[in-house]
């Protein structure tokens, strides 16, 4: 492991604690396709020739089962792992903290995505090598309402400049962990990375997810991302 900040390294949150899954496994552990979900996304990034090293962010508990069980000793790049914190931006700054000796960029990836491909992975990094951040993002295919405080509907919001923010984030590290630094001592609530450079006023970049990546948020969603996973081949590797 290089100890210059030279390194392309993925930070891989998987610290939620699932409340909405109703599931004695946590979310991450659920199988998927015979794989843990976690597994799915570590892969991804293990197979990806400019991914030096990889950062898992998960609670302590599990981390001797990652350094020695199946499948998780499979992976052949070097793992990082670090835990948790009380919200998904903590956790994201635990990740920065752990890296922060060895990388110059980072593409910062939640683990309830489980079809991450490696074009995703590409298409973000290609901004980030020119100094910019860029998301996976989704155009807005729904009508979109704006509702009043009676439920009911007080506009139509134009949706031809709405996306819907996914991931993998990837950000030039030293742009990522300032602005992460200064969304936290200004209090600023982040549902996302991308926020926290918007707060900057550095702008970033949306790239078009050429395949669905769904959130597993609740127990039913995993059928659906299996079907998504089945449809794209069988035993097919994420391009
Ligand atoms: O809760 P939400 O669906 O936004 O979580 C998105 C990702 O962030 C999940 O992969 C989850 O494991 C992770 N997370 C985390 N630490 C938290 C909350 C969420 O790593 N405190």
């Amino acid at each position: 492991v290089s100890n210059q900040q030279d390194q392309i390294i993925a930070i891989t949150v998987a610290g939620g604690v699932g409340r909405r899954m109703a599931s004695e496994t946590p979310k991450q552990f659920l199988p998927l396709d015979g794989k843990p979900l976690l597994m799915h996304s570590l892969e991804v990034f293990d197979r990806h020739p400019a991914i030096g090293a990889q950062c898992v962010v998960l609670d302590p508990a599990y981390h001797a089962m990652i350094h020695t069980e199946a499948p998780w000793t499979s992976l052949s790049k070097p793992l990082i792992l670090t835990e948790p914190g009380t919200e998904r931006a903590d956790s994201v700054r635990s990740g920065l903290r752990a890296v922060r000796d060895q990388a110059a960029i980072v593409l910062i990836h939640d683990a309830a995505r489980p079809l991450l491909t490696s074009a995703m992975i590409d298409s973000t990094l290609a901004h980030a090598r020119e100094g910019r951040g860029a998301i996976v993002a989704r155009p807005v295919a729904e009508t979109v309402k704006r509702a009043d405080a009676g439920q009911r509907i007080a506009e139509t919001v134009d949706r031809r400049d709405l996306w819907i923010a996914e991931t993998p984030q990837t950000f030039p590290f030293e742009l990522i962990w300032r602005a992460h630094e200064r969304a936290e001592s200004q209090g600023l609530a982040l549902t996302d990375d991308a926020q926290a450079v918007e707060a900057l006023g550095e702008s970033v970049a949306l790239c078009p997810a050429e395949s669905p990546n769904p959130k597993i948020t609740v127990a039913q969603d995993l059928g659906v991302v299996e079907a998504l996973l089945r449809s794209r081949g069988e035993g097919a590797v994420a391009r």
